[in-house]
């Protein structure tokens, strides 16, 4: 989308002569740009009293745009971030203001707007100027509006979804090959991930390294003590229940990580043949949002009580003692939910919280399973060969139903996995999006 061009009216009080002015800008820190008709004298500078008596509480340069909407910029934030190569280092796009000597009472000497309106100029009172582009400024204004348009570019919206809304799963398909060789379609990939949660790529070839081709192509392979591709299939020292025929319980990989990876990507290289095999989903945002209503004390429980997450193994020769201590549902600080760790085998037996606390809990979890597992919120699918089943593992817990073993080696169920992380995917997303001319269609 074009960006919405700013220009600036002039400068009304350039001279900083009147009375009226050296009262304001001695007294207070509000310096208001206002509009004026081209060709017409100066006008005196006229700093209302609302803004002098404003400004004594917030230290703000009010601007006044073109469209007439007017904008406010703490002083000490233009400070902060003038642009100049003393404070700012442009080929690395870093601030390098020395924040040790920075003044957070600075003034501003005199505020000028360039006449062509793209430039606004502010002498300071320890005599340093800096200039910023009129687009810059108004690109980062603190109206909510702006704001909201910074931060779609943060994360996506999630769209919750349950059975109904997933009547046919998978909602969407996308083509591996496409999205391996053309941008967009590696956007629309990564959008639904992001937005659902959960997408299924076909037609991959049946190779080991195709995961990782396509991990790779987002960002990096996200290695865990597993390694970094790993090998589902029914092996006969397992290190992990996943490697046996047995049924999974709904789950999220990897709880007992501090930076659990983010999505996780299963190809499907064999199949199990006849019954078996399936994978459950279950959009855990749904959930616990069910759980919120349904059940506050249990939803309570489930986001304030720790859980000690563990896996104590040998992988490769290697051994590892992983632990984290988390709820089950991790919420932000404004409440969302960012985080949601399940898994029965990667949950300890050490529960390290008083007494009192277990028994609550455990009445919680069996109501949060009990949702989860209820159809109205679990959809299965059967993956098929060449299909590359990718979901959010910080969101959607998913499962697989016990499978016969193979006879004589033949038609043995085989699954490569990856992960990659939500930093790198969204770094890309951003990425692509500033390429991608045309509008997102969702
Ligand atoms: C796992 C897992 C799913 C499958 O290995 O953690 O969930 O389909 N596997 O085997
Ligand atoms: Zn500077
Ligand atoms: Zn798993």
């Amino acid at each position: 989308m074009q960006p919405l061009r700013p220009t600036l009216t002039r400068f009304i009080a350039s001279t900083f002569t009147s009375k009226a002015h050296r009262t304001a800008s001695s007294t207070a820190t509000n310096f208001s740009v206002q509009p004026q008709p081209k060709q017409q004298q100066p006008q005196q500078p006229q700093v209302p009293k609302a803004a002098v008596s404003r400004a004594r509480l917030a230290r703000h340069l009010e601007l006044t745009w073109r469209q007439g909407s007017a904008s406010h910029f703490p002083l000490t934030w233009l400070r902060d971030n003038c642009q100049c190569p003393h404070c700012y280092h442009p080929e690395s796009k870093s601030r390098t203001v020395d924040w040790a000597t920075c003044d957070v009472t600075i003034k501003p000497k005199d505020v000028q707007v360039s006449d062509d309106g793209k430039t606004v100029i502010v002498d300071w009172l320890d005599a340093h100027s800096s200039r910023f582009s009129a687009e810059w400024l108004h690109e980062r204004r603190f109206e909510e509006d702006a704001r909201k348009k910074w931060l779609s570019t943060y994360k996506q919206k999630k769209h919750i979804w349950g059975s109904a809304q997933e009547e046919n799963f998978p909602r969407k398909r996308f083509n591996f090959s496409a999205v391996m060789s053309t941008d967009g379609d590696l956007l629309q990939w990564l959008l639904e991930l992001e937005m659902r949660g959960v997408a299924i790529l076909e037609g991959a070839d049946g190779d080991e390294n195709t995961v990782r081709k396509l991990a790779e192509r987002v960002a990096f392979i996200r290695r865990t003590h597993y390694g970094e591709e790993f090998n589902v299939k029914s092996k006969s020292d397992p290190s992990n229940v996943a490697y046996t025929e047995q049924a999974l319980q709904l789950h999220t990989d990897l709880p007992y990580y501090e930076y659990k990876p983010g999505v996780n990507m299963l190809h499907c290289l064999v199949q199990a043949q006849g019954e078996g095999g399936e994978n459950q989903l279950v959009d855990s945002l749904r959930v616990a949002m069910q759980l919120k209503q349904n059940n506050p004390e249990a939803y309570k429980a489930l986001t304030t009580v720790p859980v000690d997450w563990s896996d104590r193994g040998e992988e490769d020769g290697r051994p590892f003692q992983s632990l984290h201590r988390a709820p089950v549902i991790c919420e932000d600080a404004e409440g969302n939910v960012v985080r949601v760790n399940y898994s029965q085998p990667q949950r300890d037996s050490y529960f390290s919280v008083p007494l009192e606390q277990v028994d609550g809990w455990y009445v919680a979890l069996k109501e949060f399973t009990r949702l989860a597992l209820s159809d109205d919120n679990c959809v299965q699918y059967k993956t098929k060969p060449g299909e590359i089943l990718s979901f959010d593992n910080l969101r959607i817990l998913h499962g697989r139903s016990s499978y016969s073993p193979a006879v004589n080696q033949i038609y043995e169920r085989h699954i490569v996995g990856a992960y990659l992380d939500w930093d790198e995917i969204r770094s890309r997303i951003r990425v692509l999006s500033q390429q991608e001319p045309t509008p997102l269609a969702h």
